[in-house]
């Protein structure tokens, strides 16, 4: 049997001391700073100089405890920097170890995926499943459903997805009390159903946010299907929620959407648009806490877009939409624009956003390279555009200056024509850009731009 260096066995017990005295560095630093600072610098040196000095036969075990050494002395080092600068503030209440572990910068915080559901049986299942079936990780991607409208059926759809998601049911199911409104009995059942869809998404976010804790929410109704690369837009367009305070959602829609209005070689093309979409879009835990205590009692989604919410932000959409609604029964069913709804393209053709430079589409980016090219097109009145006049300037403008003329525009061009909060849809800084018979066209606003209260 081999008997161990007593140098050896001296040499582990300074390393040990250390380790001992890293674990209780904090209490040790607060209540003795510099005596500490320089105890650590006298050990380390100490036993550099024994272990250097060393004449063993062993050099198997005094290399282990040389390189040991050699660990804790960088260690202790990056711990003095930390300490000494100042800035290792939010890792005081973690275990010792994190102080020194490097973290992968790239790590992406989760996002929690709530799926909002109501009475719908069949939709939530085709929703659910597209989500599941596209979705790289349930780590970054947790699926919340939460569930208002105490449905049975839908209820047992959601609960034989089993620990795939988490199942979460609005405990306030009462019934609206109108009182305003009341002599309008032809719509109250439509009515009610706003109001409830607007408590249900303020307890819905709140669930998410402030009970589970999750920093970042994607929105999705149960109604969706999501697109081969939806969530790879999410994980991409994340950090720019941080980054860039001009943007506070991303959305996976675009309203005018049509095959015809989309151009289907360009599917990793992207827009700033001062419409919040909605249908698939994430959202901060900034926003929220934002608009958390004035959360409207109903129609949650035009309240968004009016400027004292919007407050002159935008959000991301793309060129060809990453959802498409399903739906034809719900509280807004029959409408005009349900009907548009159906005929959205949703991308068939994935694209990996991770490649793309989100950096352009940062405000003053995106201006310089988008805004101010397109104001600088040839113009070509709506009506040569319709008739496919000048086929040969291949990306045009089309100036409007009222709220009627867009409108004319826009109905010339079968694309959405209404305005909400002062917004066309999809416009940016009056903006709004789409495909005409294979031509890329601008309607552009009066300049030098003012805003939105601007136009008449
Ligand atoms: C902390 O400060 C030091 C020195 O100023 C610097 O080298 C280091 O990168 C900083 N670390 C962090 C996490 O900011
Ligand atoms: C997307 O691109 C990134 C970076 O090049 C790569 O790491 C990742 O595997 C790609 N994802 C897919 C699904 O191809
Ligand atoms: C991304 O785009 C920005 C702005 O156009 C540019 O400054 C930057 O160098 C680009 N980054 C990469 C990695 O291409």
């Amino acid at each position: 049997m081999r008997i161990v260096s007593p140098y050896t066995v001296l040499g582990f017990v300074v390393v040990w001391t250390i380790v001992i005295l890293l674990a209780s560095r904090q209490f040790l630093f607060n209540a003795h700073q510099s005596w500490f600072q320089h105890e650590e610098q006298k050990m380390v040196q100490e036993l550099s100089v024994k272990l250097d000095n060393l004449d063993s036969r062993d050099t198997r075990q005094l290399n282990e405890v040389y390189a040991a050494v050699k660990r804790v002395e960088v260690m202790l080092h990056k711990i003095q920097e930390c300490l000494r600068s100042d800035n290792c503030s939010e890792k005081k209440n973690r275990p010792t170890r994190s102080a020194v572990t490097t973290q992968p910068a790239t790590i992406e915080p989760s996002v929690a995926v709530l799926v909002i559901a109501c009475n719908r049986d069949t939709y939530i299942r085709r929703t659910l499943d597209s989500l599941l079936k596209h979705r790289p990780s349930a780590g970054l991607f947790p699926i919340i459903v939460s569930q208002d409208c105490g449905h049975t059926p839908t209820a047992n759809v959601i609960s034989s997805y089993g620990n795939r998601l988490t199942h979460i049911k609005q405990p306030d199911l009462s019934d609206i009390v109108l009182t305003k409104e009341k002599k309008d009995i032809k719509n109250m059942k439509a009515l009610k159903g706003y109001y409830k869809i607007s408590r249900h998404y303020r307890w819905a976010l709140g669930q998410v946010f402030d009970e589970m804790g999750y920093n970042y929410v994607l929105v999705v109704e149960d109604d969706l299907e999501v697109a081969p690369d939806f969530f790879s837009y999410f994980s991409a367009l994340q950090r720019l929620l941080d980054r860039d305070p001009t943007i506070w959602c991303i959305s996976a829609w675009n309203d005018n959407g049509k095959p015809d209005n989309v151009d289907l070689q360009s599917n990793a093309k992207l827009y700033r648009s001062d419409f919040f979409p909605g249908l698939g879009w994430m959202m901060t835990r900034r926003l929220w806490k934002e608009l958390q205590p004035k959360w409207p009692e109903k129609y949650w989604d035009d309240w968004m877009r009016e400027p004292a919410q919007r407050q002159g932000r935008s959000c991301i959409r793309p060129e060809i939409s990453r959802t498409i609604t399903f739906g034809d029964k719900g509280v807004s069913a029959g409408q005009f624009y349900r009907q548009h709804l159906q005929y959205i393209k949703l991308n068939s053709d994935p694209v990996n956003f991770s490649k793309l430079n989100m950096s352009q589409l940062q405000e003053a980016e995106y201006d310089r390279l988008f805004l101010d090219r397109v104001l600088a097109l040839p113009s070509l009145a709506v009506t040569d555009v319709v008739n496919q006049r000048r086929p040969e300037l291949r990306e045009v403008q089309v100036t409007y200056s009222t709220h009627k003329e867009f409108e004319a525009n826009a109905k010339k061009m079968k694309i959405m024509f209404d305005f909400r909060g002062g917004v066309p849809r999809t416009a940016y800084k009056g903006v709004v850009s789409l495909m005409y018979k294979g031509r890329r066209v601008h309607l552009t606003p009066p300049q030098p731009w003012t805003g939105y209260d601007s136009i008449s």
